[in-house]
């Protein structure tokens, strides 16, 4: 990847839901490379210490509308009354953090506590409320089981249309597509249409494509989990091999082990905050002790 294509990419548009959020591009790289270098009133970073991610202050907002049953009483009462003001909801407030290149990051928190939230908003697939974002190189978001793939298109397409989302050229994704669909034990079905795979064969397509990008950025939420035993073992080793090229990995899990073995750090929210932020032995006991 060039240079010009490594800038960081900073969301761009105001968010859907409420306030709008601060966005130049210019200005995110500008800020990084800043940080990197100590200004801006923090250490700086060892010269080896590439910045990837960087939240400052971020807070993300969702509007609860109430769901009222389409009675002509509730419709009256909207005509009459105007419609009710939606109510917000914060999963995260005022989260700062930045992340080196080469880090392998664990995110854990009870349900609800904003992790997939979280990387959503690293991955660019939603925009903070407050607080500024910004992202450096290439990111491959393997967030939900299936996302990206249409249900009609076959395993090889869908491959394709990934591979490009993810910034692969169409020889490069030619080139990969054997080592992809072996990665993934799927050659008996990639010609099939993905609606259907099973949730572990989707999860296989997926980290098959992803970990065939090389990317600077790896977002892993949960999608492991529905692998079963011998493809978690080959996903986790294949993990180990790209930490060592480089990659940064973000991981959301509930599996404390497979967090501990993987991360040399990790990231606790707990209502709404960041709550811990450092090395996983005593976070990950901390939080198993705090929610059992
Ligand atoms: N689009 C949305 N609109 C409204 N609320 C949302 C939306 N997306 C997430 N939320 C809420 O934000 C909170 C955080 O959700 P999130 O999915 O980030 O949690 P999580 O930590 O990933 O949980 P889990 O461990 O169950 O995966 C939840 O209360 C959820 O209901
Ligand atoms: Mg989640």
């Amino acid at each position: 990847m060039s240079e010009a294509a490594d800038a960081c990419a900073t969301p761009g548009e105001p968010t859907s839901d409420l306030a709008e959020h601060v966005a130049d591009p210019a200005a995110a790289s500008a800020a990084l490379d800043s940080l990197a270098q100590g200004s801006s009133g923090t250490p700086a970073l060892r010269p080896d210490r590439e910045l990837i991610v960087r939240f400052r202050g971020v807070g993300k907002a969702f509007r609860l509308y109430d769901q009222k049953p389409f009675l002509l009483r509730n419709l009256l009462r909207r005509i009459v009354g105007g419609r009710s003001k939606p109510k917000e909801f914060w999963p995260l407030r005022d989260i700062t953090f930045d992340i080196a290149r080469r880090e392998t990051v664990g995110v854990i928190g009870q349900n609800g506590s904003g992790k997939s939230t979280l990387l959503r908003l690293m991955a660019g697939a939603a925009y903070p409320t407050t607080g500024h974002i910004a992202v450096r190189g290439r990111v491959a978001p393997l967030l939900a089981l299936g996302a990206g793939f249409q249900p009609d298109m076959s395993g090889r397409e869908c491959v394709q249309v990934n591979g490009t989302a993810l910034g692969l050229s169409p020889e490069e994704i030619e080139s990969r597509m054997d080592a992809i669909v072996s990665f993934a034990e799927l050659a008996g079905f990639i010609d099939a249409p993905v609606r259907y795979y099973s949730s572990g064969m989707l999860a296989r397509l997926g980290f098959a494509v992803a970990v065939h990008t090389s990317p600077d950025l790896l977002l892993i939420d949960e999608v492991l989990a529905v692998g079963d035993h011998s493809f978690q073992q080959k996903c986790i080793a294949r993990i180990h091999e790209i930490q060592q090229a480089g990659t940064t990995i973000l991981f959301v899990s509930h599996d404390a082990h497979a967090v501990q073995t993987l991360c040399n750090r990790v990231l606790w929210l707990r209502d709404g905050s960041l709550h811990r932020d450092g090395p996983p032995g005593p976070i990950i006991q901390e939080y198993l002790q705090a929610t059992h």
